[in-house]
């Protein structure tokens, strides 16, 4: 009986697809939520899990690697072919916090199939879009019968970016030889919808600050001496007020520098693409569109960087009215990046342009998270076109290309291992990240199975990387 690569691809995921559905099940139910110290036994544990089911998968290789904060996972699995292509795979095992009572229909950490979608949290962003590489690679063995991948696979699953990957450079840079990789495949993504499969080709970066401002000593009588003092709430609503022009662009000093423009091929992709703005903001929850003049929604949130208000606070938020000149205000502002921007030059400008502009009698003070830079895929890459042939092979669609509006680390593993960066994610808007009721469709879960099964051999039959036999793993 003879079977073409495809169906016995398809046969191998359709025979395992109960366990594979149960094995995340159980991984969602661990609390793995990287923000909330009392759940840091739990990413310790999820850690473990992982690690346990990647040994179960086949990889010979599988350790924890700890950090300062939240555990990674690393495994490897080295192929029969010393110059095969050197394939790093990178997600997390974190997930952000979830509770019944923010509106989930069931409980966030204990999984439920319901429609064909598994609901839980962490289902799409980003344990899901992890766990499909087990059973991919076991898909990719089945339909090659050889005993190692075509590539030499290496899985770095972190375990704090939902707390903005504190450590996770200084983590590169230290097992730098051991992660080295001719192609990063980031699988921490999503797809334009479930009808139109998609490959992301870049993310933005993001800086964030909270600014504190003090005036008065304690909140003062506002008629016995508002008016003659300053005040530090009106100071934050000013320095909001001030952030865009009426262009919507962002004034800063230097914030626009250096940016890459979008090319024309680049706006033509993007365009290609059956936007409807009216759904899309159903999608957002919001009831009008807005942004920078000249460009349009999507180059507004892909390849445009941004300053945004996520918090202002300051004097009496209670019932009834409360007359003072409050002591205190704060504010959380969140800059996305875009290619060109350097984060810690966006930290310089801004920090200067805030201090500009508070006036005597206010104490300031401004503190950075730490930063995430934009990452963007080469277009032109030859392993670019083996995830579209793989994924064009899975869907049987045509494969068009996005980019993302949010951030991760995907720039660290290109910027030290110099090797390029690729998404892969089967996600889809609807699928609620970091929202109640956040869930992953299960037959695109499948069709990322199904993709990578078929990746792996795409890569080894049609790149062949001139530094691959410098970069082979050393066995043991
Ligand atoms: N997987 C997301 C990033 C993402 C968001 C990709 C939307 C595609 C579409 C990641 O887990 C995330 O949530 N990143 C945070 C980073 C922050 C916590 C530092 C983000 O973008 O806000
Ligand atoms: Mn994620
Ligand atoms: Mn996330």
């Amino acid at each position: 009986m003879s079977q073409t690569p495809d169906s016995a691809v398809r046969t191998y995921i359709d025979t395992h697809r109960a366990a594979f559905l149960d094995d995340l099940a159980e991984w969602l139910r661990i609390p793995s939520v990287s923000a909330q110290p009392e759940h840091a036994d739990d990413v310790e544990r999820s850690a473990r899990w992982l690690a346990s089911a990647l040994a179960g998968t086949g990889f010979p290789v599988t350790e924890i690697w700890p950090t300062p904060g939240a555990p990674a996972v690393f495994a490897e699995w080295p192929s029969e072919d010393p110059d095969a292509p050197v394939v790093l795979v990178y997600g997390h095992h974190d997930v952000q916090p979830a509770a019944l009572a923010d509106g989930w229909h069931t409980e966030p950490f204990e999984p439920v199939i319901k429609d064909n979608r598994m609901y839980g949290r962490g289902a799409a962003d980003d344990k899901g879009q992890v766990f499909f590489h087990t059973l991919g690679v076991r898909a990719h063995l089945a339909a090659t019968g050889a005993a190692a991948p075509a590539v030499h696979l290496k899985l770095l699953i972190e375990g704090e970016e939902e707390s903005g990957s504190t450590n996770f450079r200084a983590l590169v840079e230290a097992q730098a030889a051991r992660l080295a990789a001719d192609v990063v495949i980031v699988s921490d993504t999503g797809m334009w919808s479930e009808t139109t499969p998609t490959v992301c080709t870049g993310m933005r970066g993001i800086a964030d600050c909270e600014i504190e401002l003090n005036g008065p000593d304690q909140d003062i009588h506002s008629g016995a001496f508002g008016g003659a003092v300053p005040n530090p709430a009106t100071v934050a609503a000013r320095l909001v007020a001030a952030l865009h022009d009426a262009d919507e662009r962002v004034t800063v000093p230097g914030f626009y520098d250096d940016i890459a423009v979008l090319t024309d091929a680049e706006r033509a992709l993007i365009a290609e693409l059956p936007f409807d703005e009216a759904e899309w903001l159903r999608t957002a929850k919001s009831h009008a569109a807005s942004g920078e003049a000249g460009y349009s929604t999507l180059e507004r949130v892909w390849a445009r960087p941004t300053a945004e208000v996520n918090g202002i606070g300051g004097g009496y938020q209670g019932p009834g009215g409360k007359t003072i000149v409050p002591a205190s205000a704060q504010l959380k502002l969140s800059f996305r990046l875009v290619s060109g921007q350097d984060p810690y030059a966006v930290q310089k400008a801004v920090t200067d342009w805030v201090a500009a502009r508070v006036p005597d009698g206010i104490r300031h003070s401004i503190v950075w998270g730490a930063p995430t830079r934009p990452c963007l895929t080469p277009l032109d890459h030859p392993a670019l076109r083996s995830v579209v042939r793989a994924m064009g092979r899975a869907f049987g669609e045509k494969i068009r290309f996005t980019r993302e509006g949010g951030s991760g680390p995907a720039a660290d593993l290109q910027d030290v291992l110099g090797a390029p960066v690729l998404f892969l994610g089967i996600s889809v808007p609807s699928d609620g990240w970091h929202s109640p009721n956040e869930k992953v469709e299960l037959d695109l879960l499948l069709k990322g199975v199904e993709t990578t099964a078929y990746l792996w051999s795409d890569l080894a039959e049609n790149w062949k990387p001139a530094s691959a036999s410098a970069s082979v793993p050393t066995a043991g």
